[in-house]
């Protein structure tokens, strides 16, 4: 009887053990990266080495390389239209400096989408 019961407390605080660090696991994990992250990240799109984007303190985009990407929606009414430029600038313009992001795998379809929804709203 005794055995029992000790038996049972001991599965009982594995389980809670086992609960907890799954709990704990589920908290730890980073937050996704939103489109916005992914444009401005230096290793990600660095989208704002070439274009000026609004919205941005610093002076960090304070540069002529790409036009700045304002106005999207006006400029691109098709967004896939808009998708194809940052998969593959090379496409519209081989002589581009504008890395073909999708093409070259820099960054992935998903984040190209959320890339893309992010500016389109720009
Ligand atoms: C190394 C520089 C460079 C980087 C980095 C870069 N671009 Fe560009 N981008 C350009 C240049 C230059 C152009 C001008 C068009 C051309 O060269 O064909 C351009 C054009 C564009 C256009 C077309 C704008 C228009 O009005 O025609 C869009 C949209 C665009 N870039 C989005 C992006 C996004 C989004 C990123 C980040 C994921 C990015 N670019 C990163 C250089 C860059």
């Amino acid at each position: 009887m005794r055995k029992n019961s000790r038996l049972m407390l001991a599965a009982g605080f594995i389980g809670l053990v086992l609960t907890t660090s799954s709990f704990a696991q589920e908290n730890a994990k980073p937050a996704e990266p939103s489109g916005k992250d992914l444009a401005f990240n230096n290793k990600k799109g660095n989208c704002l080495a070439c274009h000026l984007m609004p919205g941005v303190p610093g002076a960090i985009s304070n540069t002529t390389i790409g036009p700045p990407l304002v106005g999207m929606k006006a400029r691109f009414p098709d967004k896939a239209k808009l998708r194809a430029q940052v998969w593959d600038a090379t496409k519209a313009n081989p002589q581009t400096s504008m890395p073909p992001f999708g093409k070259h795998q820099i960054l992935t379809e998903q984040e190209i989408d959320k890339i893309v929804d992010f500016i389109y709203g720009i």
